[in-house]
């Protein structure tokens, strides 16, 4: 057993969590690792606010252990300027209806107003814990103190840390470039100790982890748990095309780049003829979310209908050491009793 601050703050077994993967985490998801003993987060972004409500419905109903739902809340999403959202509307208005019931899944991040409604939502369920990505309001770490739920901040920057640190958060996830979906530049051996440096809280590692030598390595950073992301989409409870999590077991680490083509932010997904075509365009692609925009329902047909040639698929460099889809469940005991294992023995390695 491993215990550290994480697993006595929140009263869990094991000091894994599962990321907050927009789409790919679902309640199935969240309940098995939240079961397992480790927490799942909810991937919340992408849910329009009553969709987002019954996904923590089901949660609560499907455990009693502790979970966390993510979300985004920067300026461009909390935004009502009718001229920041204008270019993703004008794309909704021209949709065809196919296109739109497509784009459902992350019809929040295309719709002002959206993110608002998830934010009443989050404070209403009043998850044990909500994790915040790209900016941390120091109005809503208010409410949600107020309501007993810890925040987290998921950040890849030693810069950031602290911000989201003065803010008043009380875990910092601090995510290395290795890692899938959004990231930073800096490697996770670097940022974490880095962090841990430079923070008070306690910190989290991401980016790279998907094994017990990987939990084993966090905690030696001096992280009191693993952020997991990559992992957990070669499971059975994640949602994602069956294509899409076989390119995750059978992927190498050369086949995910870091592109900006899908949202406007670098993203490292898996390489393929729409990110190829954008790389010597950098300089044509929009801010985020506009981009969304641009890449219209590619932002789905990966998760959907398992396009390889366009459709967008996060993925991080752990795609390497990925060799089996297993249920989550199992991917926690595995990590765990690994790290176990491969923390005795460096423990008996050492003599005086
Ligand atoms: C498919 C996918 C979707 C992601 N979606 C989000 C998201 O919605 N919000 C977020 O904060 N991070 C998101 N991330 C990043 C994860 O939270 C996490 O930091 C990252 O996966 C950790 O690195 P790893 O993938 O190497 O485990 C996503 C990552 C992946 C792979």
């Amino acid at each position: 057993m491993i215990t550290t601050e994480l697993t006595r703050t929140l009263g869990i077994t094991h000091p894994v969590v599962s990321a907050g993967m927009a789409r790919v985490s679902q309640a199935d998801l969240v309940i098995a690792v939240s079961e397992a003993g480790g927490m799942g987060c909810l991937g919340g972004v992408s849910f329009m606010p009553d969709r987002l409500a019954g996904e923590i419905a089901k949660i609560k109903a499907g455990t009693r252990n502790p979970y966390a739902v993510n979300l985004l809340l920067p300026d461009s999403l909390t935004t009502e300027d009718e001229a920041q959202w204008a270019p993703v509307r004008q794309l909704w208005n021209t949709l065809r209806e196919e296109d739109r019931a497509k784009l459902a899944g992350v019809e929040a991040l295309l719709t002002p107003g959206a993110v608002a409604g998830q934010v009443d939502v989050v404070l209403e369920a009043a998850p044990p814990a909500v994790v915040l990505t790209f900016a941390t309001p120091g109005w809503f770490i208010d409410e949600c103190r107020r309501r007993g739920i810890l925040v987290f901040a998921l950040v890849g920057s030693v810069g950031k840390a602290v911000q989201a640190a003065e803010a008043g958060v009380d875990f910092i996830v601090a995510q290395g470039s290795e890692g899938g979906g959004h990231t930073g530049y800096a490697s996770t051996l670097a940022l974490v100790p880095g962090v841990v440096d430079a923070v008070r809280q306690p910190v989290l590692a991401a980016g790279g982890i998907a094994d017990g030598r990987g939990l084993a390595a966090a905690l030696s950073l001096g992280a009191v748990g693993a952020w997991v992301g990559t992992r957990f989409i070669a499971s059975v409870e994640s949602y994602g095309h069956d294509a899409f999590k076989q390119r995750v077991i059978d992927g190498k680490l050369n086949q995910v780049t870091l592109t900006r083509s899908y949202t406007g932010k670098p993203l490292r997904a898996f390489r393929n003829d729409w990110t190829e075509q954008w790389e010597p365009r950098a300089a044509e692609i929009a801010a985020f979310p506009q981009q969304y925009a641009v890449a219209g329902t590619r932002v789905e047909s990966g998760y959907q209908d398992g396009d390889l040639d366009e459709g967008m698929m996060p993925a991080g460099q752990g795609i390497q050491i990925i060799d089996k889809l297993l249920p989550a469940g199992e991917i926690v005991r595995e990590m765990v009793a690994d790290a176990e294992r491969i923390i005795g023995r460096l423990n008996s390695s050492v003599t005086d």
